[in-house]
């Protein structure tokens, strides 16, 4: 695995790479390596002649004002450990620095490209936060210039602006493989906020997956969605511990709520913070039309 910091050196190591007819398939995160990040690497190397490159970069245009951009975990050291373990580890670890991504400096307008999208659901808690993922993401499009990029599901309204940007942007040149969520035993999705979780949160957490599951199990038996999703977010809200900020679902190829009259591909989407940490989550299944 090359460690590589500048745009410079990664593109001698991309400029090799399709040289020697390999597909760049491009891995972004914010580090903080867990089981879920593993995972997506593994989906990367699936791919045929994969040149995989992981980028570590801990964004500041994507955390709003007192969010956790201080105490976001920063572990690279850790990170490239565990990355230089794996049977097959990236080719390239690209962990640009701020002045690299951001020339005009941070303070300079980004691009809007969020939309509606970017003030509802994370939006609404999150301010600006799309825009800044946004924006990120396609500086890494623009100089990886990746045939493939791979992402996680578990960030759904993330993934979903991501592969428009890629249709309005980038001429749907990247195609986006969605790596699915990585849980624990008890089905917490991994996340690299969970090590922030107090004991009492920690054993809340579960409740995210356990209602959605119900919520999902009683619409397919014939309950109407905003009936079940009443129900389940009686169970979820629960202050001072834990506060939800949404359940919902949407129309997973228009992410707009959908009325009790849908039938097709929902997606529904959780978000609750816990003792002060914001845990999302998500899961899709097919709505049938009432027989
Ligand atoms: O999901 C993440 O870790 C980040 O939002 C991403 C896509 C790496 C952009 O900073």
């Amino acid at each position: 695995m090359k460690l590589v910091e500048t745009v410079a050196a990664l593109e001698v190591e991309l400029d090799a790479a399709r040289a020697a007819g390999k597909t760049i398939v491009l891995v972004p995160t914010m580090g903080a390596l867990h089981e879920g990040h593993l995972s997506l690497i593994e989906e990367a190397n699936q791919v045929a002649d994969a040149f995989v490159v992981m980028s570590i970069f801990v964004n500041p245009t994507q955390f709003g004002k007192g969010e956790d951009f201080e105490r976001y975990p920063r572990t690279l050291a850790t990170d490239i450990e565990v990355l230089s373990k794996l049977a097959q580890a990236p080719a390239v670890l690209f962990t640009p620095a701020v002045e690299e991504v951001y020339p005009a400096g941070l303070d300079a307008p980004l691009k809007p490209r969020a939309g509606a999208l970017g003030s509802v659901f994370e939006g609404i808690a999150r301010p600006g936060h799309f825009e800044g993922m946004l924006n990120v993401v396609s500086w890494f499009f623009e100089v990886t210039k990746p045939e493939v990029a791979v992402f996680g599901a578990k960030d759904a309204q993330q993934l979903f602006l991501i592969k428009r940007m890629i249709h309005r942007e980038f001429n749907d040149s990247i195609a986006i493989i969605e790596a699915r969520t990585v849980r624990e035993e008890d089905y917490l999705a991994k996340s690299s906020r969970n090590r922030f979780l107090s004991p009492e949160a920690r054993a809340y957490a579960p409740n995210l997956f356990a209602s959605m599951i119900q919520v999902q199990e009683e619409i397919i038996e014939g309950e109407l969605p905003t009936v079940a999703l009443a129900k389940a977010r009686t169970i979820l809200d629960r202050p001072p511990l834990a506060k939800l900020d949404y359940l919902a679902l949407v129309d997973k190829s228009t992410f707009s709520p959908i009325s009790d009259e849908f039938s097709g591909e929902a997606q529904l989407l959780v978000a609750v913070v816990v003792d002060g940490v914001r845990l999302i989550d998500n899961i899709t299944f097919y709505i049938q039309e009432p027989a």
